[in-house]
């Protein structure tokens, strides 16, 4: 992580100011830890991606696609470009389809929710500094891997897009592709993504229409996933707190993909925010970073 990261990093939870504390490692290496100023609730770095999230946070829904992604992290890349080709001419050209919508300037703080592989960050400027948050440890690692060999610079957090562990207003573009459908918590997410947006900030949501949902929920392994749906899918534009701006919804790359955008106000408090928690949400326990040795 870089130094000048932390000053817009806080707890996810209370919202309180972290330092970064480094203790003696095994064999001569050192243990970078984030530490909450007040709480004194520490958050791990490894691999130079902070941890935010533990074992005890993930339950429902954000459970069970946590634990698909970081079984399928290995294979998602190239079944993701398969599935671009055969349906939209390329992965390039699907993905500009919506990423065309942001306004990223030279030199923005650019963050992606659910940033998985980094599929989309090779298609935008490299004049802006990009960050990435993720539930699963598996994209993530994959992640960095993919950033790496392309020279890229993009600094990665393991965490929840309901839980943001950033200050309000730290980004001038925030935006999210492929999994708000199946969040545990949507209304929440979307409120994080506009706390942490500064004013006037575009942001846009981007994910799988339920024409989609429907072929997928008659393949063998994607049905056990989309099948047994309660609600069907939609752009969740009534998520979209009272105040927002320009709310438009299109359907790219074919129309298997719905693509929503808001403006965020000027003045402040023209949203509704969730309010910072004193502590820890009560969840249910999940073994599913184990196996990555996350924690
Ligand atoms: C279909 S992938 C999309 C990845 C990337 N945005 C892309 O366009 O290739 C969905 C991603 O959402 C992540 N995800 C699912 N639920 C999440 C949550 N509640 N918070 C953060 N990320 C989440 C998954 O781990 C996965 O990496």
């Amino acid at each position: 992580m870089k130094p000048n990261t932390l000053p817009f990093l806080c707890n996810p939870v209370t919202h309180e100011p972290l330092r970064l504390v480094v203790k003696p490692g095994p064999e001569g290496s050192s243990q970078e830890t984030l530490v909450s100023v007040k709480s004194g609730e520490e958050f791990p770095i490894r691999d130079g991606i902070p941890i935010f999230l533990r074992d005890t946070d993930v339950s429902g829904s954000n459970k069970k696609y946590q634990e698909l992604y970081n079984h399928i992290a290995p294979f998602y890349d190239v079944s993701m470009k398969i599935a671009a080709f055969l349906k939209s001419g390329g992965e390039e050209k699907r993905r500009t389809e919506y990423l065309q919508q942001l306004d990223i300037k030279a030199g923005d703080r650019v963050l992606e929710v659910s940033v998985g592989t980094g599929g989309n960050l090779r298609y935008l400027p490299r004049t802006a500094k990009y960050f990435g948050l993720d539930l699963s440890w598996g994209m993530l690692k994959r992640c960095q891997k993919n950033l790496k060999a392309r020279g890229m610079e993009t600094e990665l957090f393991l965490g929840a897009a309901e839980y943001l562990p950033f200050d309000d207003e730290a980004f001038d573009v925030v935006f999210h592709m492929g999994g708000i459908n199946f969040f545990s918590d949507k209304a929440r997410a979307i409120q994080e993504m506009i706390r942490v947006a500064r004013p006037s900030t575009k942001l846009m949501i981007v994910d799988e229409n339920e024409q989609v949902a429907k072929k997928l929920e008659r393949t063998p392994v994607a049905g056990k996933f989309y099948g047994n749906r309660t609600e069907m899918i939609s752009a969740p534009v009534d998520l979209v707190p009272a105040g927002m701006h320009e709310i438009k919804v299109r359907d790219v790359c074919n129309g298997d993909l719905y693509c929503l955008t808001f403006r965020k106000p000027q003045a402040e408090g023209a949203h509704r925010r969730e309010p910072a928690l004193t502590q820890r949400p009560t969840w249910h326990s999940t073994p599913a970073l184990q196996g990555f040795g996350v924690i």
